[in-house]
């Protein structure tokens, strides 16, 4: 049997190179890998977890599946949808939480950043995101799930879930695990930390021309371009990173010979950087421009996904209810 692949991207704005290179990019290798039958979602309940505006949320719901088509996820491989449409995923993570106590969700990195983040938004959807990702996941009961080095804690609760209603309800729900890819750690342009896009000056978007690009490059902090590899500051060894990933590592390490010999010119380095960022999401934005031109094609692609969506889900919540008592 083919194994399930389950991902998805909050709605809280568009796609960033971040999201690109750590989580789309593993789902078009798994999309495209015969061993694996793939869901791929926008999670727009999670929105609901930090403060969003309403009209933001019900544009955003629809313009990242459009992203998801353009940057190559293809309705024909995969079942792209809008987890909100399947009414199962919002039912199930409430059966889920009975297995779940308060003490485990409120000691979770993720959960205390983000009560930090927003102290006045504490709110009970924010305890339950874990279980709500899990129920994502579960309900299709997916084995491999492409996303970023972050996401780690969460899988964890997802695999602790699992076992949890395996042991309690006698289901059969394997202990999903994250499917690694080059890019999972996207570092911030503007030196400490993850490309985010809650932080101003940190992220590319994947629809920034390459005026932009270079604009938001020249921004980010140097030093005097030579140094031990050891006094590298953070803000140059994530252009180095970003070098990696768009120009190669051998382009990385010529980088790092010079840091120690010649000096980096930044300038240049920034220049040629930006123009190879700009090749790879080139194609991207030139597809979006089709889709934008298509809205009944891309109705059509979210209703049909969001129905086969809903068929497997069903399924699952059959068999939970019946081993829960409530069928
Ligand atoms: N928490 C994920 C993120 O912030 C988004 C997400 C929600 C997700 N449900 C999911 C990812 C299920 C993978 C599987 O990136």
């Amino acid at each position: 049997m083919k194994k399930r692949v389950l991902s998805g991207i909050r709605a809280t704005g568009r796609l960033h190179l971040g999201n690109y290179l750590g989580a789309i990019k593993g789902m078009l290798a798994l999309q495209d890998d015969p061993n694996y039958e793939t869901l791929y979602m926008v999670a727009d309940l999670h929105t609901l977890t930090t403060p969003y505006h309403v009209g933001a949320l019900r544009q955003n719901r629809r313009e990242i599946i459009i992203d998801y088509l353009a940057a190559g996820l293809n309705p024909e491989k995969s079942i792209l949808f809008q987890q909100s449409a399947n009414p199962h995923h919002a039912e199930f993570a409430f059966y889920l939480s009975s297995v779940v106590t308060i003490a485990k969700m409120q000691h979770l990195p993720t959960f205390k950043d983000k009560v930090k983040q927003y102290p006045q938004h504490a709110t009970m959807a924010l305890l339950n995101y874990p279980v709500l990702m899990t129920s994502d996941i579960i309900l299709y009961k997916a084995s491999a799930v492409p996303v970023g080095i972050d996401q780690e804690p969460h899988l964890e609760v997802a695999r602790e879930i699992a076992r949890r209603m395996n042991h309690d309800y006698d289901t059969d729900f394997p202990e999903p695990q994250r499917f690694k890819t080059a890019g999972e750690y996207v570092p911030s342009l503007i030196g400490e930390g993850k490309m985010s896009k809650s932080i101003e000056g940190s992220y590319i978007n994947l629809m920034d021309d390459l005026k932009i690009i270079k604009a938001k490059l020249a921004k980010a902090p140097t030093d005097s371009g030579k140094g031990t590899i050891d006094s590298m500051p953070s803000s140059v060894s994530s252009l180095l990173i970003f070098v990696k990933l768009f120009q190669g590592e051998e382009k990385r390490l010529l980088y790092e010979n010079a840091y120690q010999k010649e000096g980096i010119r930044y300038n240049d380095l920034k220049k040629e950087l930006s123009e190879a960022i700009y090749e790879e999401i080139r194609p991207i934005q030139e597809k979006r421009k089709e889709l934008e031109n298509n809205p009944k094609k891309v109705d059509k692609i979210i209703n049909e996904g969001n129905e086969k969506a809903t068929a497997i889900a069903e399924e699952t919540v059959k068999e939970v209810r019946k081993k829960m008592g409530l069928l």
